[in-house]
C-alpha cells in the first residue's frame, strides 16, 4: 500500500476543503446524491479526518459527537485508491482518537450494500432499512450488540 498519513483537520482548512471536494466527487458525481444534501450543519461542528497518499487527499470521514454516541459519517475514498485498506485505516484512526478523548460508543448509517465493510470493523446493523440521499441505508453501532435487531 502507498504510505498513508491520517490527520484530523479544522473545518474549512485547505486540507478540509480538499476533503469536501473529494466528497462531492464521490457522493454527488459518482453516487448521485443531491448536492444540497451533501453538506449540512454538522460540517461546522464535526471533526474531519483526511487520508493523504502521494501528496493528495484521497480519503475522508467526519465524526459528530452526540450525547448518546459518536457518529461516523461521509466515509469516502477516491476511486483509484480503493481496496488498499484506506477506509479501514481512517476509521480505526478516528475511533482511536475519539476513544482517547473518552468516547466508547460509535454509530453510523451505512449504505445497505456496505454493511459487510462495517461489520469487519465491529459494527452490527439494527432497525429498519430507510432511504437517505436516494439510497437504502441501515443504522449500525458497535455497542449494545446483543440487543441489535434488524427490522424488515
Ligand atoms: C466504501 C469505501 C469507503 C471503502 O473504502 P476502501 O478504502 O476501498 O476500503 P478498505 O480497502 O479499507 O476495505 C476494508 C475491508 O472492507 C472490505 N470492503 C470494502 N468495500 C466493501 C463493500 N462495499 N462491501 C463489503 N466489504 C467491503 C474490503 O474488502 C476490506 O476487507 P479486508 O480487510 O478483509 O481486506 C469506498 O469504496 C468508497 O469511498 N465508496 C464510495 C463512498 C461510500 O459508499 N461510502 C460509504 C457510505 S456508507
Amino acid at each position: 500500500m502507498n504510505a498513508l498519513t491520517i490527520l484530523p483537520v479544522p473545518a474549512f482548512s485547505t486540507l478540509c476543503n480538499a476533503a469536501f471536494t473529494l466528497r462531492r466527487e464521490v457522493f454527488v458525481w459518482e453516487q448521485k446524491v443531491p448536492e444540497e444534501e451533501e453538506h449540512d450543519g454538522d460540517d461546522l461542528t464535526a471533526t474531519h479526518f483526511v487520508a493523504i497518499a502521494q501528496g493528495e487527499v484521497v480519503g475522508t470521514l467526519r465524526l459528530i459527537k452526540r450525547p448518546e454516541h459518536t457518529k461516523i459519517g461521509r466515509v469516502a475514498v477516491r476511486g483509484s485508491f480503493r481496496g488498499q485498506g484506506i477506509a479501514r485505516s481512517m476509521i480505526e484512526a478516528a475511533m482511536l482518537q475519539a476513544r482517547a478523548a473518552g468516547e466508547q460508543r460509535f454509530y453510523l448509517t451505512a449504505q445497505s450494500d456496505k454493511l459487510g465493510f462495517y461489520e469487519k470493523l465491529g459494527f452490527v446493523a439494527f432497525g429498519p432499512e430507510f432511504m437517505d440521499g436516494g439510497m437504502p441505508h441501515r443504522a449500525m453501532r458497535d455497542y449494545d450488540k446483543d440487543s441489535a435487531v434488524l427490522i424488515d
